[in-house]
């Protein structure tokens, strides 16, 4: 094929996908797709604009970043779900709709001809084995992540590569690791990526998760059925009760769906459009506006009381990982530049610590704001990240910080550039007495009660 026709083929394909994309999300003709909680994909979220961000007198000198990881396969569990319960109600919803047209009956819900053709090309080819691994979607964020981020800090962010300016790290688990080397290639040469050297992963971290082993916070809000409490409230609440009827009656069921189904569904349209941007996923379809806003509100809450602002200790641990930005940015001979690849569990803990997206109110099952800033589709989505940058000026250090590229002024802080000073004194606590032990470990007589 000579260039000439090359071209032209190329720009046909992306004028294809392109149509192909923006006629589907068209069609689903509804805002689901913002309500996807924990399972919004970045490319919904990120910032695309890249230019270098400069203050007056001032040069942008190191950078500690933290990442969730990029867009993920579902559990195992979720796996298993779409091989029985998805596949039961896919055939379920496709003979119910031909039975009620054909009877020209009630039953017949909300779904037209294309979308029920959408439920019979659905299937699910995925493995158990490969449950949570990072899809190609996630390999695409992370890699233009690192390549917007080296845009805005060329100076923070060294072009080449070298293994005392830069500190790489993930958990032990696929999706983070991949994730990393996936950042590193967007940050570096082909070669220089291939170079780079990861810190070790250890199954106990007490940095990057550092919730996970925490014997007291496991025990006071993970194993506390107090935490679920407002969660249980929802899933018995009237409001709930509707939106069950509300999917039925889309789907055009004749038997009322269960909240695991409906549960499932959401969660599986979530990782549909997260990891395919060309098609929509059939299981969207369930939902109108309303229903996947009390589907998301569900999980919400849920993340308010495990994750959040819920209980004291919560927060109070990620001064863990916190902890390392302040040291790094007080040292003469640590990296320059710290890339950090985790989870959601530990990005949302460090946000609550730092005072962000905190509601006006605990979140409750009763009272449903859907004004509230607390939203995971907005502050925890696939690839959520959170950089601090070292900003050396001339009249001192200052900190500028950034959410999903943004940069954001900090609830103690005036401006988004904020003297390193003022931060120290503000997280005295966080830096000085942050200890794990006094955290973590369990009282005496708590554990004795505990093996009893
Ligand atoms: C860093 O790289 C240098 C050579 O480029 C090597 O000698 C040194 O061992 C490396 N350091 C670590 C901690 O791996
Ligand atoms: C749910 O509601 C029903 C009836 O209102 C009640 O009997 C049941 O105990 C509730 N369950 C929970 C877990 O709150
Ligand atoms: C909703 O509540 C009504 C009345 O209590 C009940 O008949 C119906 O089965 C409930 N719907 C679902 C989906 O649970
Ligand atoms: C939260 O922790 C502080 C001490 O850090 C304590 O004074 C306060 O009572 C705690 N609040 C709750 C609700 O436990």
């Amino acid at each position: 094929m000579n260039n000439y026709l090359y071209t032209i083929s190329i720009f046909m394909l992306i004028i294809q996908c392109h149509f192909k994309w923006s006629l589907a999300e068209l069609k689903s003709r509804n805002d689901v797709i913002n309500h996807l909680g924990t399972r919004t994909p970045y490319r919904f979220r990120f910032n695309k604009h890249d230019d270098r961000i400069k203050y007056p007198k001032c040069k942008d000198t190191k950078i500690w970043m933290i990442v969730r990881h990029g867009t993920r396969l579902p559990s195992a569990e979720n796996i298993m779900g779409m091989y029985n319960e998805l596949h039961e109600l896919k055939n379920l919803i496709i003979l119910q709709n031909k039975l009620g047209k054909e009877n020209g009956i009630s039953l017949s819900g909300n779904l037209n001809k294309e979308q029920i053709k959408g439920f019979k090309d659905w299937s699910c080819n995925l493995n158990v084995e490969e449950a949570k691994f990072l899809t190609l979607e996630g390999k695409d964020e992370m890699i233009l992540l690192a390549e917007r981020t080296r845009k805005r800090f060329p100076n923070a962010i060294k072009h080449k590569y070298d293994n005392k300016t830069f500190l790489f790290r993930f958990t032990a688990t696929q999706r983070a690791h991949q994730s990393a080397r996936y950042f590193t290639q967007g940050l570096f040469s082909h070669s220089d990526a291939q170079n780079v050297e990861f810190a070790p992963a250890t199954k106990v971290d007490h940095v990057l998760r550092f919730y996970k082993h925490c014997d007291k916070w496991q025990k006071q809000v993970k194993k506390n059925p107090d935490t679920y409490k407002e969660q249980v409230l929802l899933a018995n609440s009237s409001e709930m009760n509707r939106t069950l009827e509300s999917v039925t009656k889309r789907l055009g069921l004749s038997r009322p769906v269960t909240l695991d189904e409906v549960n499932l569904m959401y969660k599986i349209c979530g990782y549909e459009t997260s990891w395919n941007k060309f098609d929509v996923s059939p299981w969207c379809y369930a939902f109108d506006t309303e229903s996947a806003e009390i589907l998301e509100y569900y999980h919400d809450l849920k993340h308010y009381w495990m994750d959040g602002y819920g209980h004291n200790l919560t927060y109070r641990q990620a001064c863990l990982a916190l902890q390392t930005m302040f040291k790094m940015f007080r040292s003469d001979h640590d990296p320059f530049a710290t890339f950090l690849f985790a989870h959601s569990g530990t990005l949302v803990k460090i946000l609550t610590h730092l005072e962000l997206f905190k509601p006006e109110q605990p979140l409750t099952a009763g009272l449903i704001d859907k004004t509230r800033q607390w939203k995971a589709s907005y502050i925890d989505c696939f690839a959520s990240n959170l950089a601090f940058v070292l900003y050396k000026c001339k009249d001192g250090d200052h900190v500028l910080t950034l959410f999903q590229e943004r940069p954001i002024k900090l609830p103690m802080c005036d401006k988004e550039l904020c003297p390193l000073k003022q931060l120290e004194h503000y997280f005295y606590d966080s830096i000085h007495k942050c200890n794990y032990a006094d955290l973590c470990n369990l009282d005496k007589e708590e554990k004795d009660k505990n093996s009893q």
